[in-house]
């Protein structure tokens, strides 16, 4: 199946990303917000992400336009009947995502493939609310999405074999590194990401060391781009929060429990660059990137 047109449920900090690799790979593209300042607000995310790439000589002018030119904004469901895959990056609720791929499932064409872009929800449960359960696939992307060179595709209980290789071969189209997990709660990356990160919260609570001493010991110790606490305010608390709880729910593990003070700094709106402050804070150029 010869991919064309792709769609975009979500123009947020991940769903913007999604939409750029897209567009840069070549595909036209259409995005769709809930209202017209949410569309313009992610599109405009678009163009900055795109004006770095181009500051930093990752791209030419051109490609630049040419980009631009291959997107739409949309407020509408409705021109995803134009599209042979739609990829899903909404809130992190599974009653949104639900109606949406409901919805979805009504607009794509019966051959199209539906993906959904979250980071700890069942791609399975989502899948059942389609007609199409065969074509429903994870595509989990990592922020940000136009650097990281991750995609994860994650394999639903009733997800084809045709349907994962054609999500393949799109995800190296995009020019990312694929590897396959199941749905299994986290899949491979949050299954380790999220105790480990609980964990140097805990150490921190524990009076261990400082945050910055946790943060140099693992950066520098282990040549991690960032340390936990950096990782932490980077990918956003309340996320962090978001993925630890729905895994906890599912596991019932005590590795999975958010510790208090990440419960705590959530409830204070502590939550991280998108905030202006998190274990650090940032001054404002930061905090309006985010
Ligand atoms: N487009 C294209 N390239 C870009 C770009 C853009 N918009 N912005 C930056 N780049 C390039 C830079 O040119 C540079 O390329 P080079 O290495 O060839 O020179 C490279 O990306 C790194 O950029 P910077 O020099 O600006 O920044 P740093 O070296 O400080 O790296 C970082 C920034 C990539 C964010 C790095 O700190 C990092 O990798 N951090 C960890 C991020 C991470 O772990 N993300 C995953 C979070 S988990 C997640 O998303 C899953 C969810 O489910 C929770």
């Amino acid at each position: 199946m010869a991919m064309k047109k792709v769609g975009v449920v979500g123009c947020g900090l991940m769903g913007s990303g999604i939409v750029e690799v897209c567009a840069r790979a070549g595909y036209k593209v259409t995005v769709r917000e809930v209202d017209d300042t949410q569309l313009q607000r992610g599109l405009q995310r678009v163009q900055d992400s795109l004006s770095t790439a181009l500051g930093r000589q990752k791209i030419t002018l051109e490609e630049m336009d040419a980009t631009l030119e291959r997107i739409n904004g949309t407020t509408q469901f409705a021109p995803f009947a134009e599209c042979d895959l739609v990829i899903e990056a909404a809130i992190e609720k599974m009653a949104v995502k639900k109606e949406i791929f409901a919805t979805l499932d009504q607009v794509v064409p019966a051959t199209g493939i539906l993906a959904s872009n979250t980071s700890s929800l069942s791609i399975t449960e989502m899948a059942s609310v389609t007609r199409r359960p065969k074509q429903v696939v994870g595509m989990h992307f990592f922020n940000p999405v136009p650097v990281m060179p991750l995609l994860e595709l994650v394999q639903g209980l009733l997800t084809s074999s045709e349907t994962m290789d054609v999500a393949t071969q799109f995800g190296k189209s995009l020019h990312k590194t694929i590897v396959v997990a199941k749905d299994n709660p986290g899949f491979i990356v949050n299954l380790l990401l999220i105790p480990y990160i609980l964990d140097a919260i805990r150490a921190l609570e524990n009076g261990v060391a400082t945050k910055e001493d946790i943060d140099a010991a693992i950066q520098l110790g282990l040549s991690h781009p960032m340390g936990p606490f950096a990782l932490l305010d980077f990918v956003g608390l309340d996320t962090a929060l978001f993925v630890a709880d729905a895994m906890y729910q599912e596991f019932r593990d005590i590795r999975y429990a958010a510790p208090p003070l990440l419960r705590r700094m959530v409830v204070a709106g502590l939550l991280g660059r998108k905030s202006g402050r998190g274990f650090y804070e940032y001054p404002r150029k930061e905090q309006s990137q985010k």
